[in-house]
């Protein structure tokens, strides 16, 4: 693996399952791979999860860390090439990330979608550009379109807690006031249909995911209906698609309630956070036993130690010799 940006990258998904739960098992399994190894993180965006997990995970591999919130912190960065940079942009990406790779080993880049225009999102032009002019491995901390390390650690939570072999995984659609980006529901579409679940996909009209991700899903716009039998429910809100970025439906109807939750099998429920109580889902659901968003947040610390671990082992930058 020499950058981790979506499952495409993985040669062998349930393989990364088993590196990330033995991490979960003995954290200190690998104490020195990461020595004298410097992974830096670079945050276009906010975090509470991805920052302090991938932390914690390079931590454990020995490995320095170093963290940059360029929003609040760094200079207003330029993407475009031939650019006047005669605005408020004071440095060009061709210079940043190129001196943050002479800093750093192994580069983490959070860039969310920009959801103006859907060709630069979808063509994940920051990430493809720190990628060209680092010339260091990049793991996505969240790109515009996918955010694999929370897909992962999805993943390892519903093979923790699956009651069944191909158990119904249920990702549904639900409100938000404000306009979100499609990359945790694509990531998590891409994941799912490389492991042994049935996907089910639940939204209203006109939030139709991008084909790539979903070919292989079940779409079902009755949400009551796709809730039937499921053994996991994934609430998450994103903006459409079609009409890019566009908040089409704001229907409290698709909050997930304990009523809509008993029409499952007794199923999970799962959210990437951070989620806004009582406009995504109602306390009674967030605050019971079947929700299991606080394991799934702490599963992203084995998911970002099982990826550290094979980029620091795949590039030769890992001391396992
Ligand atoms: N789920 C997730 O990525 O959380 P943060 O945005 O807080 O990192």
């Amino acid at each position: 693996m020499k950058n981790f940006t979506s499952v495409h990258d993985v040669e062998d998904v349930a393989w990364l399952c088993g590196r990330a739960f033995a991490f979960k098992e003995k954290p200190e399994r690998e104490a020195q791979s990461g020595r004298g190894k410097t992974l830096g993180l670079i945050f276009l965006n906010p975090s509470l999860r991805t920052r302090l997990s991938t932390q914690l995970a390079a931590q454990n591999l020995g490995m320095n860390v170093i963290v940059l919130n360029v929003s609040g912190e760094g200079w207003k960065l330029e993407f475009a090439d031939g650019t006047v940079m005669d605005g408020p942009e004071a440095e060009h990406v061709r210079e940043a990330a190129a001196v943050i790779g002479e800093y750093c080993d192994i580069i983490g880049l959070r860039a969310f979608a920009g959801l103006k225009d859907r060709e630069r999102d979808y063509r994940e032009e920051l990430l493809q550009k720190f990628i060209e002019f680092s010339d260091r491995p990049v793991i996505s901390l969240e790109s515009a379109t996918r955010h694999p390390l929370q897909s992962l650690a999805d993943l390892l939570t519903i093979e923790e807690l699956k009651r069944r072999p191909n158990p119904k995984v249920v990702l549904t659609w639900a409100p938000h006031p404000n306009p979100l980006p499609q990359a945790v529901a694509n990531s998590f579409c891409e994941w799912m249909l490389r492991a042994d679940v049935e996907l089910v996909v639940s939204h209203p009209p006109g939030y139709e995911l991008a084909e790539q991700f979903v070919e292989g899903a079940v779409i079902e716009y009755d949400q009551r209906k796709a809730f039937s039998g499921a053994d996991f429910i994934y609430a998450k809100n994103w903006s459409a698609f079609g009409e890019y970025g566009a908040v089409l439906n704001r229907d409290p109807d698709w909050m997930i309630t304990a009523e809509k939750m008993e029409l499952t099998d007794n199923a999970r429920f799962m959210h990437c956070l951070p989620v806004r109580r009582n406009v995504v889902v109602e306390d009674a659901v967030l605050d019971s036993p079947a929700s299991v968003v606080v394991q799934q947040a702490g599963n992203r610390v084995w998911a970002a130690q099982a990826v550290l671990s094979e980029i620091l082992s795949e590039t030769g930058r890992g001391n396992r010799g």
